[in-house]
């Protein structure tokens, strides 16, 4: 376990809190015994969450289950598009808000489930005269702008593939991830705004596509009216384009396990990893725990701050939600822009009632203060919840109190971009909650926390989270790459998913997070694996060799510090650092940006060359050093530590 005495600050605090009898008696889930029939008979429990989704053929069987490939609802046919659309429309939903739209600049957008429909179908048009077919990727690089969701909802409507790309990577890591999915089509926008600036997006993608064979095309939506290049034969205009759409048209019916999406996220090697969701299972997943996790009701203003281009994104502010017939706000900006308020404002602005946002930004409200939520309005939430990463018990206290005004009882969920949907949270009308714990499975599942031999540890004990058994939205590979699947997922235990992350159970079986057990960071909420930005320091041609290290944040939670040998002949100074987290940036995105750079002439290492990286982090964090009898070179600690003291 890597980072034990990280997180060991998160002690068990034995102060729960019930819901109270006002929420619990309207709550959708009220009765504690959806637990023990969940568990008699999982296999029922979910046919039962998937009959709620609307399908052209009924399922043949529940589960294929070939240890370690799934495949749910094996004979099914349905429309992702269609569910979150289509079967609206003939009921009162018709004319309501799909989608909210909040720009950046203040600017807002309605989108009607009606709307949403016209919208999409045209779009679906555009990609078949462009000849996306069933089965092909369409790669996005946008800002959180409505056609991203258009355009993704378009995909799934003609079964294309999409793989969106969060919009803060650079050029590098996108040509990555669109050489790995091979799309054919790319969208993305002339620009986005950030903090009143606007992003060089159609320029990234220019960038990119220099390395690139797959993509025949690119649209463009027209978002800031930036000075751009189009490419002519390549580039197309999304609004001359729909122009001439017409709406209307078929919902492909997609087979249950067909590729809904790919999704890159980091692991412990350089290369991201293309989760792959399938298109039944991800929806009843997706669809079921939004429904129950967040309470929703029809009248419900939903708010979940991530941005699409991460799993967050794809299961809670769009599938999960549309699915349920919920009204979804998108919001394209950031917390302190124009002012720390912007949320706030927002909630106010929207009457928002459902509120779904990170640790990290909870953490940079209390720093900035609660005179700017006291401002708001903030009377009509009545759920919080919290996701990417533990929450610490200061920061569940503020939110309680400063946000959700002590009534709002707090969803604390935890799951991964290849869990698809959240697997570990109260249900807020039956859970107590204890802050800083994402408390208990949901029905259907059951984890474990187990020792390295995988025998269940006694309580109190931190050990591997394990999951037991397959649930619907799973991943069902690695793109191009099974056996990384098996190799990732299956094989660290027998027979069951590895997490990746330590945990503990307590006395009532409540589990207790403590973050990753692998070479993976968690940057305020986002995962980085160290080897790629090692690989991003070693590109550069000052370096020799590096080892990165997540070091406790206040505010990210991690922050990555870099430890690193230069070549020979190569002296080191203020510039270079400077120099050297740039390249990280250029290369990977700002937010794999090193907060430090720590020079060595040797890296601290095991007799068989293996680097001891929890000896970096007692360095970075300044503590003292812990065991060093198994290093080969035991004096380099010693000596920087003595260096970076303060
Ligand atoms: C990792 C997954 C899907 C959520 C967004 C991040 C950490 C996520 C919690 C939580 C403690 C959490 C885990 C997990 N994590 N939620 N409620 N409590 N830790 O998705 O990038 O796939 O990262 O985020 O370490 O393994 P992701």
């Amino acid at each position: 376990m890597s980072d034990d005495n990280l997180l060991e600050s998160f002690l068990f605090d034995e102060q729960a809190h019930s819901p109270s009898a006002e929420f619990a008696e309207q709550a959708n889930v009220q009765d504690a015994r959806i637990y023990q029939d969940a568990s008699a008979d999982s296999l029922s429990y979910w046919a039962k969450e998937a009959e709620q989704l609307h399908w052209f053929k009924k399922w043949d069987s529940v589960l294929d289950w070939k240890p370690p490939f799934a495949k749910w609802f094996v004979g099914g046919k349905l429309n992702v598009a269609y569910n979150c659309i289509d079967r609206h429309l003939e009921t009162s939903r018709k004319n309501k808000a799909a989608i909210i739209f909040e720009g950046e600049p203040g600017d807002s957008r309605v989108i009607t489930y009606q709307d949403l429909y016209n919208e999409v179908t045209k779009f679906a048009n555009v990609l078949k005269s462009l000849g996306v077919q069933k089965g092909d990727r369409v790669s996005f690089y946008m800002p959180m702008i409505p056609e991203l969701a258009i355009a993704m909802l378009a995909c799934t409507r003609i079964g294309a593939v999409h793989s969106v790309v969060f919009g803060g990577f650079a050029p590098e890591a996108l040509v990555g991830r669109v050489n790995d999915a091979q799309a054919k089509v790319i969208v993305t926008s002339d620009g986005g705004y950030r903090r009143g600036k606007v992003l060089p997006i159609k320029d990234n993608v220019d960038e990119a596509l220099k390395a690139n064979d797959s993509v025949e095309k690119v649209v463009v939506v027209k978002r800031t009216g930036s000075d751009i290049k189009m490419v002519s034969g390549r580039d197309l205009w999304y609004h001359e384009l729909m122009e001439k759409a017409e709406v209307g048209g078929p919902a492909e019916p997609m087979s249950a396990e067909d590729m809904l999406f790919i999704l890159y996220t980091s692991g412990t090697t350089g290369k991201p990893k293309g989760v792959v969701h399938s298109t039944g299972g991800y929806l009843t997943g997706v669809a079921t725990t939004h429904r129950n996790i967040f309470d929703l009701k029809e009248d419900d203003v939903y708010w979940c701050t991530a941005d699409i281009g991460w799993i967050t994104g794809h299961s809670y502010i769009l599938y999960g939600p549309l699915a349920n017939g919920a009204t979804t706000v998108m919001f394209e900006g950031t917390p302190d822009y124009p002012e720390q308020d912007r949320f706030w404002a927002v909630i106010e602005k929207y009457k928002v009632t459902i509120l779904y946002t990170a640790p990290t930004a909870i953490r940079a409200f209390m720093k900035w203060g609660e005179e700017w939520p006291a401002k708001r309005n903030l009377a009509s939430l009545r759920l919080l919840g919290s996701v990417g990463e533990p929450i610490n018990p200061e920061a569940w206290q503020w939110y309680h109190k400063h946000i959700g005004g002590k009534r709002c009882p707090i969803v604390d969920t935890w799951w991964q971009t290849e869990t698809g949907q959240i697997l570990i949270s109260p249900l807020p009308g039956i859970t107590a909650t204890k802050p800083g714990s994402a408390t208990l499975p949901i029905p259907g599942i059951e984890v474990d926390v187990v020792d390295a031999a995988g025998f269940p540890m006694p309580t109190g004990q931190s050990g591997f989270l394990i999951i037991k058994q397959p649930w619907p939205a799973m991943l069902s590979t690695v793109f191009n790459d099974p056996q990384r699947y098996v190799d990732q997922y299956w094989s660290r235990f027998e027979g069951v998913y590895f997490a990746g992350d330590g945990a503990k159970k307590d006395k009532d079986g409540y589990i207790w997070i403590l973050g990753r057990v692998d070479d993976v960071l968690n940057i305020s909420g986002h995962r980085i694996g160290t080897m790629e930005v090692e690989s991003a320091l070693v590109d550069h041609p000052a370096v020799a060799e590096a080892a990165v290290i997540g070091k406790a944040h206040e505010i990210k939670g991690q922050a990555a510090s870099a430890f690193v040998t230069l070549k020979d002949n190569v002296t080191y100074d203020d510039k270079l650092i400077k120099e050297l987290k740039a390249h990280v940036a250029k290369k990977i995105g700002a937010i794999a940006r090193p907060d430090d750079i720590f020079f060595t002439a040797e890296l601290p290492k095991t007799r068989s060359g293996k680097i001891m990286r929890r000896l970096l982090r007692d360095v970075a964090e300044g503590r003292a050093v812990g065991d060093t009898s198994t290093l080969a070179n035991p004096d380099v600690v010693t000596e920087l530590k003595d260096k970076y003291e303060d």
